[in-house]
């Protein structure tokens, strides 16, 4: 096989030890200083350089990435999967394992949230479907002015200091009953999931149904000017649901972040600027 470690430098132990395990075993290994590779995007391709030299294509890549490169380094790791080179540690798994993050959710809302400058002076957020708590982790450290967290979820969630966290259906009365202790919210994100089976058309179905319902949910709680955003499954018609939201909110778009897996059919639906009745 042909392998790639990424790695500044040849001599480091575990670099020396992968390189020398690989090259016993009889695979042809290099060892790739990422810091001297970049990257050109073009039209229909994207190429890795090295020194100037375009890289050919690897059955499997090693990163093996230094702490303070973790962003550089990401990048070219991101590159490596994009080619579609089998990748040991995907860019995702690496900077969530840096920043600390639950899980690698917390990437695609960091997406979205940027996208959209979701966090712009907002005080006040709801996390519905938070569990294990990344995209509340990710409110958390992102939001500079938010002075209200609430995170819902049917399941156990471990405490995040300074966020409201519940176990609770979000359909329920008891949830109605907590979220009456609180002011309407700027912004609420969805992660929800209902429990796939892998028929496509009856999860789909699942799906739609907890679209439809976050989004009564939002137009109840969220305040004039408010966003939502909410993941559902690409398989099949919401346009019914797309007409709903644009009734409420001024922008309503759908987006795929780069770090949800291209295989899945997730997507976000994201409803910007809801309407005061008088819009
Ligand atoms: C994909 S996970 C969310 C991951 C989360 N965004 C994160 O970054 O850690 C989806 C969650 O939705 C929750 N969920 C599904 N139906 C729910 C409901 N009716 N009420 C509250 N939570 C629900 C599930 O328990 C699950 O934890």
């Amino acid at each position: 096989m042909k392998i790639a470690i990424l790695s500044r430098n040849k001599n480091l132990y575990s670099t020396n030890r992968l390189f020398n395990a690989g090259t016993k075993r009889g695979h042809r290994i290099d060892v790739i200083d990422y810091l001297r590779c970049y990257i050109n995007i073009g039209e229909n391709q994207t190429a890795i350089y090295y020194d100037g030299k375009k890289l050919g294509r690897y059955d499997a890549v090693l990163p093996r990435i230094g702490a303070s490169q973790t962003s550089y380094g990401t990048a070219i790791v991101r590159q490596f999967e994009m080619i579609g080179d089998f990748v040991i540690n995907k860019s995702d798994a690496i900077k969530s394992s840096r920043d600390n993050f639950r899980s690698r959710a917390a990437y695609k809302l960091i997406e979205i949230i940027e996208k959209y400058k979701l966090l712009d002076g907002l005080e006040k957020a709801l996390d519905i479907g938070s569990a294990p708590g990344s995209w509340s982790e990710v409110l958390k450290s992102r939001g500079k002015n938010l002075k209200k967290i609430v995170a819902l979820d049917l399941l156990d969630m471990n405490p995040i200091r300074n966020v409201d966290v519940y176990k609770v259906d979000f359909l329920s009365d008891k949830c109605s009953k907590i979220l009456a202790k609180y002011d309407k919210f700027d912004l609420i994100v969805s992660d929800i999931s209902p429990n796939l089976s892998g028929n496509r058309s009856s999860d789909f179905l699942l799906s739609l149904e907890l679209l439809e319902n976050v989004v009564d949910f939002a137009l109840k709680e969220l305040k004039p000017g408010g966003n939502m955003v909410s993941k559902y499954f690409r398989s099949g018609d919401i346009s019914e649901v797309i007409l709903t939201c644009k009734k409420h909110f001024k922008k309503v778009t759908s987006f795929k972040p780069k770090s949800s897996r291209k295989e899945s059919s997730e997507i976000y639906l994201v409803c910007l600027e809801k309407k005061s009745p008088i819009d």
